[in-house]
Parts: structure tokens; C-alpha cells; sequence
């Protein structure tokens, strides 16, 4: 059966698609040796089974940002959710755990300091009930995307005070008993592990235990939600992931409600792989937290525009294998999120000057070797390694 088919019978059945037409179905030869695109060449019946979420069955949630704002609004494509079918059809059917790319974001909520838009947010809620998948939050209190009346509003302590637990309330209470992870706070750390205590507003003006309200108000709008911290180049045992370490000890000790830890897992395959990533999840698990790796991509170097090489997309792929399999060995490690799927909406070639093709997928949606390597190590954990939907 042909892709073009299985996608259309699919989108006639689940009635979701948004009116676009199928832009991938004759997808031209990947790019630097892509494979074939889903379900091609395997039998109706074992199609559908040819995705991550099947070979990751119970052993974790495998997840991806699903793409909107942020970046995404100056880029010349139509809205990916809302009008690119395939997308939508992988992000249904891949996967079994979304995260907010930019949509729960204080600026994407927050136009103004009286309006919460809702509409994006609540749709990624909407569309991962209607796929049995769970959600990640993200992110409640952050130096990162603050709306401008926010930063330069001259707010008092009280009032900031009552901004950030009113934000709390508001978002994390109207998703509440929907949501599996909460990033509480990111990137509290900057990369000296020195706390951000200039440069985030809530730290800044309030102090350190902001935090720690932060994490009390987030249990109390939602009992269920697992409530993390989360941040970047923490992969591995380094000063920023010990200032951690003895950060949540100390909540711990206090009382404070934090349940987990996470890396975000943004690679680079010019630096070499944390080697201790594995170890690194675990010490924060025996103190009893919950651990993630929630925002794995893989950059390369292409200067000027510079196709990947074969060598490139192998060390990519080992890379994230690797991550996974780490993932996987770490008891209370639930989920496993890639910061997006396809090449043609991700954050780094917009971010990082001369570098790209950072996810599994290149743009037309056939899969790389990181695409598989993600997969093998699911399905050998799953003990779905062999099954016939996975041979190819
Ligand atoms: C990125 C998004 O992918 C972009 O769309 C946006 O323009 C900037 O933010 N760490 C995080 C994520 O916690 O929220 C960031 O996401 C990437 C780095």
C-alpha cells in the first residue's frame, strides 16, 4: 500500500485533518540516504505498527514538541498543526506524549495582562486525548519568552508574587488531572551553574524561594501532575547538574513538592556524547525523583548550507540512540521527548547559524538512521525487537 493511501484512509477515519492536501505522499529521494518514507512496502495490516509509539509499547512514553509560536511564527510555512496533514498524522500516530513547543509559554499565554489565550494550548490537549496520549507542560517560570509588559512592567515583589501564582493557579488548574509532567521551572542555572539571579525576573525580584512556591502552588492547582525541573547541558554529572543535585536536596529536605528532574538533551555531534548520562538520571532517581529527557535533538555543522554527510548522519544517529538507551536503563525514567521530528520545523538552523538538520526526520518525512536507531533501542526494551511491523 502506498503512503499517500494509508494517510488518506487514516485521515477519512480519525476526521481530523484540517481540509490540507498531503503534501509528502510522493516524497522525492531523501536527502544524504534517507529511508523509506512509513508504511511503505509493509504489509495494510502491520502499517499502522511501524511508528515509535509501538515499538516503545509500555517501556516509555515517547514523545515530541509539537511545533507553534516561538520561531515558528517568522518562518514563511502555514502553521504546522493546524495545516500540514502529515504532521499531524505522525504527531497522532508516532508518538505517545506531547509537549507545548511554545504555546504554554508565558508569552504565547499571556498577550496582555489580562488575557490567557487558551485556544493553541488547549488544542494540543484536545488532540492527545483524542490520540490516548499524555502531555508535558512547559514551562511555568523561565528567563526565556516573557511578554515585554511583564519584563518592563516595574511590577512590585507583591505583585509579581501574586502574577506568578496567579499564572500558576490559572494554567496549571485548567489542565489539571491532564497533564503528566509539569516543567515547573527551566533553566534556573545559567552555564557557569551559577544561579540566573540578574537575568530571571522571578529570582531576580523575589529571591530563591519563589521557586519553591512556584513548586507548592503547581501541586496544589494539580495533585496529579509530576512537577520537574528541567534545563539544558545538565545530560551529564557536570557543576550546572550538581548545582541541582544540592538545590533539590535542599527542597527535598524543606518539603518542597519536586518530583522530577530533567535534560532537555539539546546534541550537538560536535562535542562528544556525555558518556555518564545514565548515571547522571540515576543519582537523581535515587532520591527518589522521577527523571526525563525532554527535548532531545541532534545538530550537525552544514556550513553554507552543506548537505549532511553519511558520517554525520551516523554519529548522529548513534547519539541518539544512546540517549535512549540511557533513557531506558533508568528506573522512573517515564518519558523520552524529541524537540520535534521533522527537519522543516526545527528550532536549531533558525537558532544556531550553520547548523541543522538536528531530528529524525528530513523535511519530506522519509525516516534518517537516527529515526531507526530511536527505534531499535525502543522496540529491544519493549521486547517488540523482531516484530514484523519493525523489519524494514
Ligand atoms: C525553543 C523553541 O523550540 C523555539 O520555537 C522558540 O523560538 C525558542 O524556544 N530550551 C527550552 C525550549 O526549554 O523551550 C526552547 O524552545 C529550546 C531550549
Amino acid at each position: 500500500m502506498m503512503r499517500r493511501e494509508i494517510l488518506t484512509a487514516a485521515a477519512v477515519t480519525a476526521g481530523t485533518i484540517a481540509g490540507g492536501t498531503l503534501v509528502a505522499g510522493s516524497a522525492a529521494a531523501a536527502p544524504g540516504g534517507g529511508d523509506a518514507a512509513p508504511g511503505r512496502g509493509t504489509a495494510p495490516g502491520l502499517a499502522k505498527k511501524d511508528t515509535l509509539a509501538f515499538a516503545a509499547g509500555s517501556a516509555i512514553r515517547i514523545g515530541t514538541a509539537v511545533a507553534g509560536g516561538g520561531h515558528h511564527d517568522s518562518q514563511d510555512y502555514p502553521p504546522p498543526f493546524t495545516d500540514d496533514a502529515t504532521y499531524r498524522e505522525l504527531l497522532g500516530r508516532e508518538f505517545t506524549s506531547l509537549s507545548a513547543e511554545n504555546q504554554m509559554k508565558w508569552d504565547f499565554l499571556r498577550p496582555d495582562r489580562e488575557t490567557f489565550r487558551f485556544d493553541e494550548a488547549d488544542a494540543i490537549m484536545d488532540f492527545a486525548a483524542e490520540h490516548g496520549q499524555v502531555v508535558r507542560g512547559h514551562t511555568l517560570l523561565w528567563h526565556n519568552q516573557n511578554p515585554e509588559w511583564l519584563e518592563q512592567g516595574g511590577f512590585s515583589a507583591d505583585e509579581l508574587r501574586a502574577l506568578l501564582k496567579e499564572h500558576i493557579e490559572t494554567v496549571v488548574g485548567r489542565y489539571a488531572g491532564r497533564i503528566h509532567q509539569w516543567d515547573v521551572a527551566n533553566e534556573i542555572f545559567d552555564d557557569d551553574a551559577r544561579l540566573r539571579e540578574e537575568q530571571n525576573i522571578w529570582i531576580r525580584e523575589l529571591g530563591i524561594g519563589i521557586v519553591a512556591d512556584a513548586f507548592r502552588w503547581a501541586r496544589a492547582a494539580d495533585p496529579q501532575a509530576q512537577l520537574f525541573f528541567n534545563d539544558y547541558n545538565v545530560d551529564g554529572i557536570n557543576p550546572k547538574s550538581d548545582a541541582y543535585y544540592a538545590l533539590i536536596q535542599e527542597l527535598l529536605a524543606d518539603g518542597v513538592p519536586v518530583d522530577g528532574f530533567s535534560t532537555q538533551g539539546h546534541l550537538s555531534t560536535r562535542y562528544g556524547f556525555p558518556g555518564d548520562l545514565a548515571d547522571n538520571l540515576q543519582r537523581f532517581a535515587d532520591l527518589g525523583l522521577r527523571t526525563a529527557v525532554t527535548e532531545l535533538d541532534v545538530r550537525m555543522d552544514l556550513p553554507d548550507g552543506a548537505e549532511p554527510t553519511p558520517e554525520q548522519l551516523e554519529k548522529q544517529a548513534e547519539y541518539y540512540r544512546r540517549v535512549t538507551e540511557a533513557a531506558l536503563s533508568v528506573e522512573g525514567c517515564e518519558s523520552l521527548t524529541l524537540w520535534g521530528f521533522v527537519d522543516t520545523y526545527s528550532w536549531v538552523p533558525v537558532t544556531f547559524e550553520g547548523q541543522g538538520a538536528a531530528t529524525v526526520m528530513w523535511e519530506d518525512y522519509t525516516r534518517k538512521p537516527a529515526y531507526h536507531a530511536v527505534r531499535d533501542a525502543l522496540a529491544a526494551a519493549s521486547g517488540r525487537a523482531g516484530h514484523p511491523a519493525l523489519e524494514r
